[in-house]
């Protein structure tokens, strides 16, 4: 018989449900998203994210039951974000979840945003199975990791500063395209030149470790020289350029892992897998090295719940389970078995 996993995802600014089957086949998936009220405050505002979960969290969940057609008895788990992400934003997900478990009698799995967002792949190919390389790429988070089993992952290198998306988020606020930066960026792109601008590559040579703070202070110097100089940045031109600059440092550490793990099959994760750019890069990449390649589907790449609930079937048919008295954690880490 099909294992139903409902998924529930409050993390940030979207508040998420899902009703998933055997992991794979999506049966329902609703994301009430709030970022067009945090853009008028130029990023997410955690008190404000937090009411909004608690107004949209309800209705969100029953539109999905009934999107999905099924019943709470028909659902074998309730897996819920548990962390990273802002504290009171992650309370009300958990929250939910576990008075749902309560009153129906249901398992309760605590899920890993960001294995979460790995299984987004298993979502968007049937036949996508570990062992594989995922560069992991997010407003938080830049990290490649060998997924060895869907619960054994290790860590092959991280950011030593900012996360691609906060590089892509903060100069893309400064150079006056608004909130949420990284998609606006990426849209302006895609009429500039890409070799308009030059910028500095990491000097990192021990690790495969990325860092972005390097990047970013050379973009705001730039901008800051042309404009007092009395002249306009060519807002296209100077988004492709960076965006270009930014995907190819991500790009670059992701071959390195190819070579340096031997694994020939790699996949993108998280919010700036949406990026066009790096997309675009990272299929060269898998064609150049002779790798199988997943691209998680757009509608799964930034935060939503099917890919929490997705992940967090694989937790339950191995056995996980939370109790009721499970809290949430802002600074959850990869790594490990589920997170935990
Ligand atoms: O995974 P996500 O939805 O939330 C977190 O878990 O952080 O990722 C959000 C990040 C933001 O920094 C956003 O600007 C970035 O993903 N992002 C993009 C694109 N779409 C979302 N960055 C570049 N290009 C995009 N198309
Ligand atoms: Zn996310």
């Amino acid at each position: 018989m099909a294992v139903l996993t409902l998924g529930i995802e409050s993390s940030c600014d979207e508040t998420a449900c899902a009703v998933i089957e055997d992991g794979r086949i999506v049966r329902a998936s609703m994301i009430a998203s709030q970022a067009d009220l945090h853009s008028q405050y130029g990023g997410v505002v955690p008190e404000i994210a937090s009411r909004m979960h608690v107004e949209a969290i309800v209705p969100v969940i029953s539109e999905t039951m009934k999107q999905a057609d099924v019943r709470y008895e028909d659902i074998n788990a309730v897996c819920v974000t548990k962390g990273p992400g802002l504290v009171g934003a992650l309370l009300v997900g958990v929250s939910a979840a576990k008075a749902l478990c309560e009153v129906k009698k249901i398992p309760l799995v605590g899920v890993n945003h960001m294995a979460g967002h790995i299984a987004a792949n298993y979502l968007s190919d049937p036949s996508w199975e570990p062992p594989f390389l995922c560069l992991v790429v997010s407003g938080g988070h830049s990290e490649i990791l060998l997924v060895k089993d869907y619960s054994d992952m290790e860590c092959i290198c991280s950011t030593r500063d900012d996360a691609a998306g906060e590089a892509f988020d903060k100069i893309a606020r400064v150079i006056g395209l608004g909130y949420p930066g990284g998609p606006k960026l990426d849209k302006a792109s895609k009429t500039g030149d890409p070799h308009a601008y030059t910028f500095p590559s990491p000097k990192i040579t021990d690790s495969l470790d990325f860092s972005f703070s390097g990047i970013k202070t050379a973009a705001l110097n730039m901008i800051n020289q042309v404009r007092m100089s009395g002249e306009d940045v060519n807002i296209n031109d100077f988004a492709a350029s960076y965006q270009d600059a930014v995907c190819s440092i991500l790009c670059d550490r992701l071959e390195k892992a190819v070579k340096q793990t031997g694994m020939k099959k790699i996949c993108l994760a998280g919010g700036v897998s949406a990026n066009s750019c790096l997309r675009a890069k990272v299929e060269d990449l898998a064609q150049r090295k002779h790798c199988a390649l997943c691209l998680p589907k757009m509608a799964y790449c930034t935060d939503n719940a099917a890919m929490i609930a997705s992940e967090g079937y694989y937790a339950f048919i191995s056995g996980v389970r939370d109790n009721l008295d499970m809290n949430a954690y802002p600074s959850l880490e990869l790594g490990g078995v589920y997170g935990n």
